[in-house]
């Protein structure tokens, strides 16, 4: 091969893989803000059933994609839905879907980020996120979140935490926990 051929495949070859690193690189799990996948309808029904939904519930869904928990809890269970995402175009999309669903009186989407939230209304709090972002938001829902509250996670769960109880299904596991005893700022508040 000649000498500028040779040169032009190096940089030909150098520049793909390079490109090939940075899209690797770019795909990389970030567990702070984990992309979008969507929970399967059959699988976001077990996860409220699990937490046996009713409409006095208060459901949270922290990164809610296209809305469909938070719609499925008010569609089916009559409660009240709130879902924080973090892109807009998604919460966009939840709020049509919610209004084709008749359902935009009782649900709200918040183009947010779930880290800065204030979640302490929840009754349930719903998380289909990896469980590196599970085990750093503990702290917030203990913080948070009223001790009888339940939390639901699909397919990852939080570590150091015992399901009470879990649901397999084809799409994965569905898990159901309660926060750990005695723990929760209003449980562990002192006492005068
Ligand atoms: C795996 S999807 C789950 C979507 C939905 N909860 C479901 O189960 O169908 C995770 C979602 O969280 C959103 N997200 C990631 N990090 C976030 C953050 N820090 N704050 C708010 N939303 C976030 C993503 O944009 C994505 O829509």
């Amino acid at each position: 091969m000649p000498s500028t051929q040779r040169l032009w495949f190096r940089l030909t070859t150098t520049g793909l893989s390079l490109a090939a690193i940075l899209t690797v690189a770019g795909c990389a799990k970030n567990a702070d803000y984990p992309p979008w996948w969507w929970t399967p309808n059959s699988r976001v029904e077990a996860m409220l059933d699990l937490a046996e939904v009713t409409a006095e519930d208060v459901v949270y869904d922290l990164g809610s994609g296209d809305g469909r928990i938070v719609i499925a809890a008010a569609t089916e269970y009559g409660a009240r839905g709130v879902g924080i995402e973090i892109n807009p175009e998604l919460v966009a999309m939840s709020e049509q879907r919610a209004r084709e669903a008749q359902v935009a009186d009782r649900v709200q989407f918040v183009s947010a980020d779930f880290w800065h939230a204030d979640i302490s209304e929840a009754t349930v709090v719903t998380l289909y996120l990896f469980e590196e972002t599970n085990e750093k938001l503990k702290p917030i829902l203990i913080e948070q979140l009223d001790p009888d509250a339940r939390v639901l996670t699909y397919r990852y769960k939080i570590p150091g935490w015992t399901p009470k109880k879990q649901t397999k299904g084809f799409w994965g596991t569905v898990y159901l926990y309660a926060l750990p005893e005695g723990r929760g700022s209003k449980s562990a508040a002192p006492t005068k």
